[in-house]
């Protein structure tokens, strides 16, 4: 039976540690981490999410604000926020709450907060760094996983790693961060013949493509290490709901040597990475401020 890898323990031990690296900075300097968030329109998930991160970054000592948008917002609108937000030193983290209504385009937002305050990884100039293995800023969910990866204490140097999902959010940076690992990666997707079998080779499985239950036990290699992104709301009768991910837990237990539970694994590590993240971020222009 495979180790439970406990990523809710985890999480809470990286925000501890974020919030002594906060306390840290402002003893030496009198300055506090700045998050703002910017949610557009009433999605629940989003705003669950979002209330969720302005909790856990006051609790770890963040000065945390959202601007809260309605879905009909001009995108002109949402840039001229952006704008005064890059040039306001207080802040020193911006996120903006994805997805987007469909009149305004993602990528012009993005690109529009300064890569240095992109505390998503999401920036153009970020995804470069980090394709090219420059310090940047690392999207946040990917970072997690890696995060309980080196702690699982998986063997990551020539290891196949295989991630199932090919997103910019999670696919794409994962296989970047395992490549940095020395491990050899495959990225597999919707359209990748014979799934199963290629799962099969993989020392690490990373599955992130929104599928519940998609990835069963027979998918997954004897001993291999088994990171599940999914979070997946279904039908649990009665008229309730429950989450899942996209790999069977339990068959998937009973060959993996380690694995991460839905809820409770990777879920919790995205807000204590973007935590992380912005403390790197308050850090970092500090150090800029004192060189001028
Ligand atoms: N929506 C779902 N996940 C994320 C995330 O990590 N960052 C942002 N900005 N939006 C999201």
């Amino acid at each position: 039976m495979a180790e439970r890898i406990d990523g809710k323990a985890r999480a809470a031990m990286l925000r501890e540690d974020v919030a002594a690296g906060v306390q840290t900075l402002f003893d030496a300097t009198g300055v506090r981490p700045g998050l703002t968030v910017v949610i557009i329109g009433e999605d629940p998930a989003s705003q669950v999410y979002v209330r969720n991160k302005g909790r856990m970054a006051e609790a770890a000592g963040f000065v945390s604000n959202t601007h809260r948008l309605p879905a009909d917002v001009p995108e002109a609108d949402l840039l001229a926020i952006i704008d005064d937000l890059n040039a306001d030193d207080s802040v020193h983290g911006i996120l903006v709450q994805l997805p987007l209504p469909d009149h305004i385009d993602d990528r012009t937002v993005i690109n529009r907060i300064d890569p240095d305050k992109d505390v998503d990884g999401f920036h153009t100039v970020n995804v470069g760094r980090l394709s090219i293995g420059l310090d940047g800023f690392v999207p946040c969910t990917p970072l997690g996983c890696l995060d309980l990866l080196k702690h699982s204490g998986a063997p990551l140097t020539g290891a196949h790693a295989v991630i199932v999902g090919r997103s910019n959010i999670v696919g794409k940076p994962m296989a970047a961060l395992l490549l940095a690992e020395h491990c050899t990666v495959t990225i597999a997707h919707s359209r990748t013949r014979d799934l199963a079998a290629l799962c099969r080779t993989a020392d690490i499985l990373v599955a992130a493509v929104g599928r519940p239950g998609l990835i069963s036990g027979d998918w997954v290699k004897e001993g291999a290490t088994v990171i599940d992104v999914g979070i997946n709301r279904i039908d649990a009768g009665e008229g309730k709901t429950r989450l899942v991910g996209d790999v069977d837990f339990e068959s998937a237990a009973q060959r993996a040597a380690a694995i991460t539970p839905v809820p409770g694994g990777v879920g919790p590590m995205t807000i204590a990475c973007l935590l992380s993240n912005t403390l790197k971020a308050a850090k970092r222009a500090r150090g800029r401020a004192s060189q001028s």
